[in-house]
């Protein structure tokens, strides 16, 4: 239709997508085989095929399984370059990727081996594509603040790669108050904060992103509509909340993409943006969530061209980056 097109064409940022989650059963299947690992699925169709999920904690399961594959810095970044450039052709110019170094450290792989493979891709993809990128290190929620601390400690010398810090993993029964004394040191730094909140969690897991971590941008926020002052809240702060549809809707966070908090979020005034949070598995990379919300929700063209908006404004693009993407 038109409005794909035009979707097509709306220069945009990604502001929430984690590297692990752009791993296509593919390039899944071809590391493994580099690597000599044995997967417990005979093809990709049937890898393909496990990809139902009731909730974040199935997909999560089969995610942190999938990753396994990733070993050497070539694997980190033949991974990353993949996505970029898959990102490029919906029109991307910006994009802020997560990656979860705990996933990989704890099965015996260097820090600096996920760091490398990763950056070297970016910087390429700055340099041959004109696409940039900040890097932001997520720290998994199921593990303990300790565990988050070390890891922190292990990314400190690399901080001129590292624009900010998050919260990923199973949000239920991981509230952030786990991790306040962690993200108290993460902002004394001088970082950018933010955390998955309101995927699966209640509306005061939101609330204490806020006020206890601080964050600079909520990460999904479906769960905060259920709190009028939370929602006056967010819109009076400009707060800036990392939608992710069809993530939703593969999670089973919402039955039906018409049923979308997205619609609540807009009307509100809220600064909502679009995100693919992890294509390989959710069906599709940024401009797909984008066209099958707009079909759902009968989004505008001005709808459309205020939420890629969102997404440049929103971003943590150096003042001279967004001078020139806005
Ligand atoms: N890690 C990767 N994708 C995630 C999601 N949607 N929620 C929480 N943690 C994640
Ligand atoms: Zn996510």
């Amino acid at each position: 239709t038109d409005l794909n097109a035009f979707i097509d064409e709306l220069p945009k940022a990604e502001l929430h997508v984690h590297i692990e989650g752009t791993l296509e059963p593919e390039l899944m299947f071809a590391l493994a085989e580099r690597n000599g690992i044995a997967l417990p699925y005979g093809s990709v169709e049937e890898l393909r095929a496990a990809y139902s999920f009731k909730n974040l904690q199935e997909f999560l399961d089969l995610y942190y399984q999938g990753a396994q594959v990733l070993i050497t810095r070539q694997d980190f970044y033949d991974l990353t370059m993949a996505y970029l450039k898959r990102a490029h052709a919906d029109r991307v110019l910006h994009t802020e990727i997560f990656f979860d170094p705990q996933t990989h450290t704890e099965r015996g792989i260097a820090f600096e081996t996920v760091l490398d493979g990763i950056t070297t891709a970016l910087s390429d993809a700055a340099h041959e594509l004109g696409l940039t990128s900040e890097l932001i290190l997520c720290f998994l929620r199921h593990l303990s603040e300790d565990d988050a601390i070390a890891t922190y400690e292990m990314a400190l010398p690399h901080r001129d790669r590292i624009a900010g810090f998050g919260l990923d993993s199973s949000e239920k029964g991981h509230p952030p108050a786990k991790f306040e004394r962690v993200f108290t040191r993460v902002r004394a730094d001088g970082f950018k904060v933010v955390a998955h909140a309101g995927e699966e969690g209640p509306p005061e897991y939101v609330r204490d992103a806020l006020d206890l971590l601080k964050v600079d941008r909520i990460d999904h926020g479906n769960r905060a509509l259920e709190d009028s002052a939370l929602v006056e809240r967010l819109a009076r702060e400009a707060m800036p909340l990392t939608v992710c549809p069809l993530s939703n809707l593969s999670l089973a966070v919402v039955t039906d993409l018409a049923d979308h908090p997205l619609r609540q979020m807009l009307d509100a005034g809220l600064v909502a943006t679009l995100n693919s949070d992890d294509p390989a598995y959710f069906g599709g990379y940024v401009n797909q969530n984008y066209k099958e919300t707009q079909s759902a929700l009968s989004l505008t063209k001005d709808e459309l061209a205020l939420l890629a908006r969102n997404s440049l404004t929103a971003s943590f693009a150096s003042p001279e980056r967004k001078a020139e993407l806005l």
